[in-house]
């Protein structure tokens, strides 16, 4: 079946968050533990694609669980400008599935010797990034072998959220509590949804563009949604921060324009609000991807199940839209796990 690793990929992101919570946690305590006696005083995330997904959900967390200031760095800075900086007091964060791409080992070697204290959040516990990096947190998500990453990428936020949990209390004190525990299930309760997504598919047969949009902490999903439609099913599609959609790009919106808004619950999805009103009176086309008070709001919604708190749904409400991804791809006769032109890995300089 065309798609059959992609799809087996996205239903094992149950197992995969059981792995991580099970095996992966006593890594992530030791390794947070060991850098916040060293007391940084700024984070920094270096990352491509869709793990540049996962660090801006980390750079979110950074900010609003540590109150420190972070950053996503330009690779081109180190690997065409040449730049030394002063990094004394970072924590520089590399994110990567492969760990395999030189634009991201060279800011990772230069950060070490810039003064740094270096981790790698790879699925390659023998790739050069983990290896050029002092620590190094292994997202056990098992082999992937479709192009577009899937379980890679919950894999790393899962991890992220972890790690940022523990660099803050020191201990394993989780925001949300209980409900890190059943991400499990509360993942598989939101794969339940395929079918309903396979039907919602069949709307953006034809569709050429479309908007993705959310606030806060699920702005990472609404970046990483537009990216696997792009790379799967060849439709442009831009993400907009809720707010930025507003600063001028909602000049390109009017009657029937496709738009897709994340706003599974919280205060993320409480700003969307105004913006989908907007939206409504413009007559575009939403589809809410969220709770059913959002959901009223869209031309049409896909309602989801309790996520629990606001800061861990950015890894349950991509899974609906990692299978949109999958079926729209299929409907427009695109085998998404063989996507033209792109592989595994992507090497970039
Ligand atoms: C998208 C995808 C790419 C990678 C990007 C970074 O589905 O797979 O965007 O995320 O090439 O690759 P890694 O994470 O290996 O550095």
């Amino acid at each position: 079946v065309n798609g059959a690793c992609m799809a087996a990929e996205i239903e094992e992101q149950p197992q995969v968050f059981e792995r991580i919570l099970r095996e992966g946690r006593p890594r992530i305590l030791e390794v947070a533990q060991a850098i916040r006696r060293r007391q940084p005083r700024f984070v920094l995330f270096v990352a491509r694609g869709t793990s540049d997904h996962a660090a801006l959900y980390a750079k979110y967390l950074v900010e609003t669980r540590l109150g420190l200031p972070a950053g996503l760095v330009s690779p081109s800075t180190v690997t065409i400008y040449d730049t030394h900086p002063d990094l004394r007091d970072v924590l520089f964060i590399g994110v990567s599935q492969s760990g395999g791409s030189p634009d991201l080992i060279e800011p990772m070697t230069r950060a070490h010797a810039c003064g740094a204290i270096t981790l790698a959040v790879t699925n390659a516990p023998e790739s050069p990034l983990a290896q050029a990096a002092e620590f190094h947190v292994d997202v056990l998500a098992g082999p992937e072998r479709a192009v577009a990453a899937t379980k890679t990428y919950t894999a790393e936020l899962l991890s992220l959220f972890l790690l940022v949990e523990v660099l803050g209390a020191g201990a394993p004190s989780y925001e949300g509590g209980e409900a890190v525990e059943s991400l499990p299930q509360r993942a598989q309760a939101v794969l339940a949804l395929d079918s309903e997504v396979g039907r919602l598919a069949v709307r953006y047969r034809f569709a050429e563009q479309l908007v993705v949009t959310a606030r806060g902490y699920n702005y990472a999903t609404a970046r990483e949604t537009a990216l696997k439609l792009m790379e799967t099913s060849y439709l442009v599609a831009h993400a907009f921060s809720a707010a930025d959609l507003l600063h001028g790009p909602m000049a390109m919106i009017d009657r029937g324009f496709p738009v897709i808004a994340v706003a599974p619950s919280g205060q993320g999805s409480s700003a969307l609000r105004p913006v989908m009103e907007r939206l409504r009176e413009l007559r575009a086309d939403v589809l809410v991807v969220g709770g059913a008070d959002a959901c009223t709001l869209g031309t049409i919604g896909l309602e989801l199940p309790d996520l629990g708190p606001e800061i861990l749904t950015p890894i349950l409400a991509i899974l609906p839209l990692q299978q949109l991804a999958w079926h729209l791809a299929r409907e427009r006769g695109i085998d998404p796990d063989q996507p033209r032109g792109l592989q595994k890995v992507t090497e970039t300089w």
